[in-house]
């Protein structure tokens, strides 16, 4: 029987993920069928609620209900928890598990340009996406430092963190340099760009925007400033979504041909 798996958002018709996970289902030769579901923004418990009634196995869970779907998980692995957001739940009769695959879809989308074992790494933003990513980056060995316009948030975030992150201001980032600095603002949805001096990329190091689809002024910034390596998060999706599918079908895809696939669409 074709098991059912679903990404639930508002808005969520953009959403790539049906179209990756029917390429890893034809890829790996499992029966799964996934859709996208548009929940309504007070409505996302009881849509939840109903896709456990009719079978389905688990889901996606994108904007804005990522918290909510936390909230709701009766388990968390240990990124979902340091998230504190979630973006996969396997769903079980009587228990919800909740995972966070952001982080390290990042992680292994990096890792195969730079090793991040001992690189300083500059994170950009203090919001949800930052909360997403640190455990995995912070596993990988990276020496972290988050900057936030609002010092106050980059504060909560280093006690939630237990101090494993430094912090610093953007007027105080001139002088310091980094092999890899990571927009995980919402600077580039208005085409903004976060306050960064220019001498901030150290010989050889990567920018990398969570954003996709389009160039941001963070990634125009990059190149124009010394980054060696500039990308966008098209490749962190497709990591995220194929840890999600080894969450629930225990088989992992590979990813490079896909994420080549989606670059440059027949
Ligand atoms: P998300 O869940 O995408 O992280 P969010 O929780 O609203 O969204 O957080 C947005 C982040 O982008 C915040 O860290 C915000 O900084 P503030 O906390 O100071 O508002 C950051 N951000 C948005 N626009 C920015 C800009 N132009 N320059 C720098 N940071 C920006």
């Amino acid at each position: 029987m074709t098991d059912k798996y679903a990404v639930i958002g508002n808005p969520v018709s953009h959403s790539k993920s049906p179209l990756i996970h029917a390429m890893f289902a034809r890829q790996t030769g499992q029966d799964i069928a996934y859709e996208a579901i548009l929940a309504p923004l007070q409505g996302f418990a009881e849509t939840l609620a109903q896709l456990r009634s009719t079978g389905y196995c688990g889901c996606n869970i994108t904007v804005p209900f990522k918290f909510e779907a936390c909230k709701l998980a009766t388990q968390l692995t240990e990124r979902g928890k340091a998230a504190q957001a979630v973006n996969t739940l396997k769903l079980e009769d009587s228990w919800l598990l909740g995972d966070n695959t952001d982080g390290v879809g990042l992680v292994r989308d990096i890792s195969r340009s730079l090793l991040l074992q001992g690189k300083r790494v500059l994170l950009l933003g203090a919001g949800g996406a930052a909360y997403g990513v640190i455990l995995p980056l912070l596993q990988a060995g990276a020496s972290l430092t988050v900057v936030n316009r609002t010092v106050e948030k980059s504060q909560k975030l280093q006690t939630a963190f237990d101090g494993k992150v430094d912090i610093c201001s953007y007027p105080e980032l001139p002088g310091k340099q980094f092999d890899c600095v990571i927009n995980a603002t919402s600077s580039g949805l208005s085409k903004e760009m976060p306050d960064l001096p220019v001498a901030i990329f150290d010989a050889g190091a990567m920018a990398y925007d969570l954003m996709y689809g389009t160039e941001t002024p963070f990634m125009k910034f990059s190149r124009q400033h010394g980054a060696t390596i500039v990308m966008d998060g098209l490749g962190m999706l497709v990591e995220q979504a194929a840890e999600s599918f080894f969450l629930w079908r225990g088989v992992r895809p590979e990813t490079t041909a896909i994420i080549k696939a989606l670059r440059n669409p027949q």
